[in-house]
């Protein structure tokens, strides 16, 4: 059976990202793809101190929640990631994560010698994003953010949803279209996993 990791990067547990990201993760069990949920706000995540010990083996020195988060993201077939827009960029916890992730950079990198630039594309990958307002470069900084994130990954970037006009926690139950796209995009992800 096909595996998903979906990864909740809002501080908030029940807010507008949230909402999102378990509707997509319920369109993806509806398609018969089991998915494991990790909320980084409940995690002990230490920020990357680039100190690089991962030169050794590609293992993270610093051992906190970072190893079975990254274990379960390597162990899937498919990656759900939303986190809400702070200061046009991605929440803390996601940056986090992602800089954690060096490690595997590294990994890939410098102790495999795989050529910067080559994607292996063993994963496919699903974004979701919400922010308050409505500026059309909203998203731009998180995107590129994510879509070299995704390629330490391996996962390729198969689709991405962004949600406009949400800013306080309760403010996506106004819109069931957004909460219906999500899912929608969800469902879509595992049936390209299926079908892969
Ligand atoms: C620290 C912080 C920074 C934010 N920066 C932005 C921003 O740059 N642009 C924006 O449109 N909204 C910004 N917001 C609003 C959030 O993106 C918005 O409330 C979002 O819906 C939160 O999603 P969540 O409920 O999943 O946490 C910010 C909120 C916080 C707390």
């Amino acid at each position: 059976m096909q595996q998903i990791t979906a990864i909740y990067g809002s501080p908030r547990l029940e807010g507008n990202t949230a909402t999102l990201l378990r509707q997509a993760v319920a369109g993806a069990r509806s398609q018969g793809v089991a998915v494991r949920e990790i909320f980084l706000r409940d995690l002990k995540m230490s920020p990357c101190l680039e100190i690089y010990g991962c030169k050794r083996d590609g293992e993270c020195a610093i051992h906190d929640d970072f190893q079975p988060v990254r274990d379960a993201i390597l162990a899937a077939d498919g990656i759900m990631l939303a986190s809400p827009i702070f200061f046009y960029a991605v929440s803390a916890q996601v940056k986090v994560l992602m800089d954690r992730f060096q490690s595997q950079w590294v990994k890939k990198h410098w102790i495999e010698g795989l050529p910067m630039g080559q994607s292996r594309n063993l994963r496919k990958g699903l974004f979701l994003a919400a922010g308050a307002t409505h500026g059309k470069k909203l998203f731009d900084g998180a995107l590129l953010s994510v879509k070299y994130f995704f390629d330490v990954l391996d996962t390729e970037l198969s689709d991405y949803r962004f949600f406009r006009g949400l800013d306080y926690a309760e403010d996506i139950r106004a819109h069931p279209e957004f909460q219906s796209d999500a899912r929608q995009a969800g469902a879509d992800l595992a049936r390209a996993l299926s079908a892969a």
